[in-house]
């Protein structure tokens, strides 16, 4: 028997302990591959894009010939030589991979020139002579709007009688509000490298959060079967919902190349072409009307949203379809309107980014709690626990889904008084009365954020689990890792299925040929989905191996306890390993695959009714700022956060995933700006233009809990939350912080746009200011 896994120290369970994530050590160290660093094969090509400089245009003609006479061209690649279907939407068949006679963005593919060396493609691409009739372009969602141009149909979502509550209100508020878009600046681009392998089949190395869509794609595009396309994807470098439908441009681009030349072909965007070429998160613009009584209860809102969704529909459906089920946040709204636009615009085709469109459909609601708090002189705070969702009535959403698991009150009466909320707040006042630049402001916002794709279908998951004759195991599921943790969660859910020590599991790349049709890890529900799977399929074997040891030693299944790498058989004790070694030797099958659909969930996305989440998570921020007034710059100074993800299957990763999405989802509403010039050119594609957090922006005072004691009361794996996307709307705090500094008695509700960079603010003082005068 192995010394080794004798010798190894009792272990605590591993659900539930806050272990490092596996690749850590790998990260640290610069040793983590990632698709780019993949041992090159020996006759590797490069690949770049040609790109469309105009926003709309017909195309007259495309000559190439200079790009091919270039030096280190081997190739070019253009929409007449895909033999298989031109389109990479994941949806609707809207997303050319090549644009033909039409190009609709700056940016847009046209071609592809494919070279000896990186540098060779890059600079081939800009021979090209593209032949463009100008058309007009639409470059902003309310234009679309005037002139009628969408991707899909506007949708309207109606309860209650919005229109009589509004206009019987005693109190009315209404507001345009802007909310800006977002990179979702994962730090490894995209990236594909294509191999062709024997008898036409394909090998592509994707950067993807969903390797199935980018086999169906490449499927697609190569005129091939599907089992002829294995996708393979270790881990990205991030990817915050950019990876979701988009890496399939890249790896069909790659795909396309290599069939052309018959070489294995990498195509690896450059941080400008990435941000220029592929989609973020939806800027909105909203109109709202809410009427309200005098303790500031919602009596009857409307909303109007409008969202730039580019040049195709991508996934803006679903996007919009979210923002739509997220306008109430943790609020009861009895009678709403919610008419929903999704703008086709001349720009490049927005996609999936944390929240998918949650975070604007509760942007808006928070914006209009606050202007009722204000035009009534109340805190906020009051306002939102007069709206918030009741546990027994007053618990329907908008979509008529009961909310069967709130705690909002819960957690807002844990961190106001951990956070030392009123207290703050009068310090606050004291402090601003006394400082006449520096201004400081608090707020604390509440999050409820539904889990499962509203698509019921893609709520399916699979896994793959091999035990080894040694007693070792590998896992693969469906999952693709991407910094969150997923992998190192569903590897904790097999140990503890076996008693094994951690460290007896090898986690495996997702790859399409181990675990087919998987959906895209997204949603937030890959710890939540997978794991249910891998938990299954490491279920059948342990079962198998009860029956083997019971049969084997003649005992009852009922004396038969896996624990600390041993199975206590009866009276005798054999090592996990021995079991398998004599399990296999007896011709017991040591591998199985799992399989887990969500339940409970239905929903009509024609009535837009029904339950489309299986449980909603839960949380709070509390945000302090400090606005200097002359400048428009802001510090956060301190940042309280309680936030539920039911029983935490590790809690360190879970917190590292509330701490990122909170400071991501700051970027997002302080300082990310995307901006546009008149010609549709997209001026801020690099870190110099445009805003990431860094370290030094986080507060120097941040506190993060995770709600203890708070199990999920629906059956998920082991009953945690999922965590993903969920804590990026904690952010809204910080934004309404600023808000709060800036207001003043004359200006009590500043007209704040985001994202509030130090510009936006100078605007909303601007404002003030004009008000403060009087
Ligand atoms: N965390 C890291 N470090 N990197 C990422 O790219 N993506 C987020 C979130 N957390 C992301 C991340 C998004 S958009 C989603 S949907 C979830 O992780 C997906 O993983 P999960 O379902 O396993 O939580
Ligand atoms: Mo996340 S936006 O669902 O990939």
């Amino acid at each position: 028997m192995d010394a080794s896994l004798k010798s190894a120290p009792k272990r605590a369970a591993a659900v539930g302990a806050a272990l490092p994530h596996d690749s850590a050590h790998l990260h640290v160290t610069g040793q983590a591959s990632y698709t780019d660093d993949l041992p090159e094969p020996r006759d590797l090509l490069h690949v770049a894009v040609g790109m469309s400089t105009v926003a709309h245009a017909n195309v007259g003609g495309i000559d190439v010939t200079p790009v091919r006479d270039a030096p280190g061209v081997v190739d070019v690649c253009l929409a007449a030589d895909i033999p298989g279907a031109n389109n990479f939407g994941p949806i609707i068949d809207d997303d050319p991979i090549f644009a033909t006679d039409l190009v609709q963005f700056v940016g847009q593919p046209i071609f592809a020139a494919i070279a000896t060396s990186v540098d060779a493609a890059r600079k081939a691409v800009r021979l090209a002579s593209v032949d463009y009739e100008e058309l007009e372009a639409i470059l902003d969602p309310l234009s679309a709007v005037e002139k009628g141009s969408f991707v899909l149909p506007s949708e309207t979502l109606v309860r209650g009688d919005p229109e009589a509550a509004l206009a019987a209100a005693p109190n009315r508020v209404s507001r345009r509000v802007e909310v800006g878009g977002q990179d979702q600046f994962y730090l490894e681009g995209h990236i594909a490298m294509a191999i062709p392998q024997e008898d036409k089949c394909l090998l592509v190395y994707s950067s993807t959060q969903h390797p199935d869509e980018v086999q169906m794609l490449v499927a697609h595009a190569t005129h091939r079967p599907a089992n002829d396309v294995t996708v393979i994807c270790r881990r990205m470098g991030g990817a915050f919902g950019g990876k979701e439908s988009q890496a399939a441009l890249i790896a069909c681009i790659a795909a396309l190349s290599a069939d052309k030349t018959g070489h294995p072909c990498k195509l690896r965007l450059d941080r400008d072409d990435d941000m220029i070429m592929t989609g973020k998160r939806h800027d909105f613009v909203i109109d709202y009307d809410v009427g309200f009584d005098d303790t500031g209860r919602i009596l009857g809102i409307d909303f109007e949203m409008a969202s730039r969704c580019g040049m195709s529909a991508d996934l803006s459906g679903p996007v919009n379809d979210r923002a739509m089920f997220s306008c109430d946040n943790a609020y009861f709204l009895e009678n709403v309107r919610i008419l929903s636009h999704r703008c086709k615009t001349n720009t490049v085709s927005n996609t999936a980014f944390r929240g998918f469109g949650g975070p604007q459909g509760m942007f808006a609601i928070e914006y209009a709690i606050e202007d009722i708090a204000r035009a009534l002189g109340k805190d906020p705070l009051e306002v939102r626990r007069r709206n918030f969702y009741g546990k027994d009535e007053r618990n329907v959403t908008q979509y008529l889904q009961t909310v069967e698991d709130n705690v909002i009150d819960e957690i807002f009466d844990q961190l106001v008084a951990s956070s030392d909320y009123q207290e703050r707040r009068e310090d606050i006042s004291a402090f601003n009365a006394g400082s006449r630049i520096l201004k400081r402001g608090i707020s604390i916002t509440p999050v409820k954020f539904g889990i499962s794709f509203t698509n019921t279908l893609l709520n399916q998951a699979g896994a793959l689990v091999h035990v080894y004759k040694d007693g070792t195991v590998q896992l693969n599921h469906g999952g693709t890792e991407m910094g969150q943790g997923l992998y190192i969660k569903v590897a904790q859910i097999v140990a503890d299925e076996f008693q094994i020590d951690i460290g007896n599991i090898r986690i495996t790349a997702a790859d399409t040929s181990k675990v087919p049709n998987a959906s895209a890890t997204a949603a937030s529900s890959g710890a939540d989905m997978n794991g249910m799977a891998a938990k299954k399929a490491a279920a059948k074997i342990r079962a198998r191996l009860t029956e083997f040891a019971a049969k084997h030693f003649d005992v009852a299944e009922a004396d038969i306890e896996f624990g600390d790498n041993e199975v206590r058989v009866g009276d005798t004790t054999v090592s996990f390993a021995q079991l398998v070694q004599l399990a296999w030797a007896d011709r017991v099958p040591l591998s199985a695959t799992g399989f887990y659909k969500t339940p409970k969930i239905n929903y009509d996305r024609d009535t837009f009714s029904g339950q489309p989440f299986f449980y909603f998570a839960y949380g709070a921020a509390v945000t302090e700022v400090v606005v200097d007034t002359l400048s428009g710059e802001n510090r956060a100074l301190r940042v309280d956060i309680l936030h539920d993800c039911g029983d935490s299957l590790n809690p360190a990763i879970d917190i590292g995933q509330v701490e990122g999405g909170y400071v991501q989802g700051v970027g997002w509403l302080t300082s990310e700006e995307l901006w546009w010039n008149s010609r549709g050119e997209l001026g801020t594609h690099a870190p110099s233009t445009y805003k990431i957090p860094t370290c030094s922006d986080l507060a120097a005072d941040f506190r993060v809990e995770l709600m203890q004691s708070n199990p999920n009361p629906e059956d998920t794996i082991y009953r945690s939350k999922a965590v993903g996307e969920p804590p990026l709307m904690l952010a809204l705090s910080a934004f309404h912080a600023i808000r709060d500094a800036i207001a003043t008695d004359a200006c009590p509700a500043p007209e704040l746009r985001a994202p509030a960079t130090p510009e936006a603010i100078l605007d909303a003082l601007d404002t003030c200011q004009e008000l403060n005068d009087e």
